[in-house]
């Protein structure tokens, strides 16, 4: 199947590693183009030259108000054109509500929600018909995760946000949609069972609730967020996706 994505141009935010690159290097190999962001000015050059001539690295923070028009700006500037926006960023600090505090409630709503909620509203702006906005949100949206109290309190908001945005953006052709990982084997995966004592019983444990009874691979996030991101989605808005193995225990 043809994605239908030679040449569309895609801001993907914190993509340096993890899914946001995942997908980042999905767009590319099916033929678009991408602005590749993440705070670290050293991290971003070398993702963007590892992605190859179709990639262009920018520094920025999401939680940066300045972020959002400098990096449609770039996209326009580098690539002649702009389709689309997958926001991701680093996840909210893990905790139990007593662990949570307001700082880190503050840090992770600048960043995580209001960063998100930037981005997209000047993508909205600046999009024509054939636009996507994609958030890369968290099982967290359907089923609070124990231990990440600031995801299960932030997600479902944002994911509230982006529906209201498909209604509002639907009528001018403008898709909008969320993806939701569970266990997909990122450095923020590995980092999270690395707070228990025994970091491979966790991981074990945590496979053996996953029908598919394995953690999933960047890549096959990176092809759901590129097919999603895609003309070849061209009648999917509105929607969260669930990409977990069937981890989600409601249907
Ligand atoms: N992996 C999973 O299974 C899973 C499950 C549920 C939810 N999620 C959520 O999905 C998102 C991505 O997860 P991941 O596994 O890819 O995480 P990751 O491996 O930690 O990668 C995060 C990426 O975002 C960048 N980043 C962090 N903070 C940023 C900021 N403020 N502005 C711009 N870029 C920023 C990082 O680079 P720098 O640090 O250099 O900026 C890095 O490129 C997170 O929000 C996570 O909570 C992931």
């Amino acid at each position: 199947m043809d994605l239908g994505l030679k040449d569309r141009v895609y801001v993907v935010t914190g993509a340096t590693r993890g899914l946001g690159n995942a997908a980042a290097r999905e767009l590319v190999a099916d033929g678009a183009k991408v602005v590749v962001t993440g705070r670290d000015e050293k991290s971003v050059t070398a993702a963007a030259t590892a992605l190859g001539p179709d990639a262009f690295g920018v520094a920025a923070d999401n939680a940066d108000p300045a972020a959002a028009e400098r990096l449609v700006g770039a996209a326009r500037q580098r690539f002649g054109r702009f389709d689309g926006i997958l926001v991701s960023v680093g996840g909210p600090a893990p905790g139990f509500v007593a662990d949570n505090t307001d700082e880190q409630w503050t840090t992770a709503f600048e960043s995580v929600f209001l960063g998100a909620v930037r981005l997209a509203r000047t993508a909205a702006a600046e999009l024509g018909e054939g636009g996507v906005i994609g958030f890369v949100l968290s099982g967290s949206v359907y089923e609070p995760i124990p231990g990440l109290t600031i995801s299960n309190g932030l997600r479902p908001g944002l994911a509230g946000f982006a529906k209201s945005l498909a209604d509002e953006l639907g009528p001018r052709g403008i898709r909008v949609v969320g993806l939701l990982p569970s266990r997909i084997d990122t450095d923020r995966a590995r980092e999270l069972d690395g707070l228990s004592p025994a970091p491979e019983a966790a991981r074990a444990a945590n496979e053996s609730r996953i029908p598919l009874r394995r953690y999933g691979t960047p890549a096959e996030f990176g092809r759901t967020a590129a097919f999603l991101l895609s003309p070849a989605a061209s009648y999917l808005t509105g929607i969260m996706l669930p990409v977990d193995g069937g981890m989600r225990s409601g249907f």
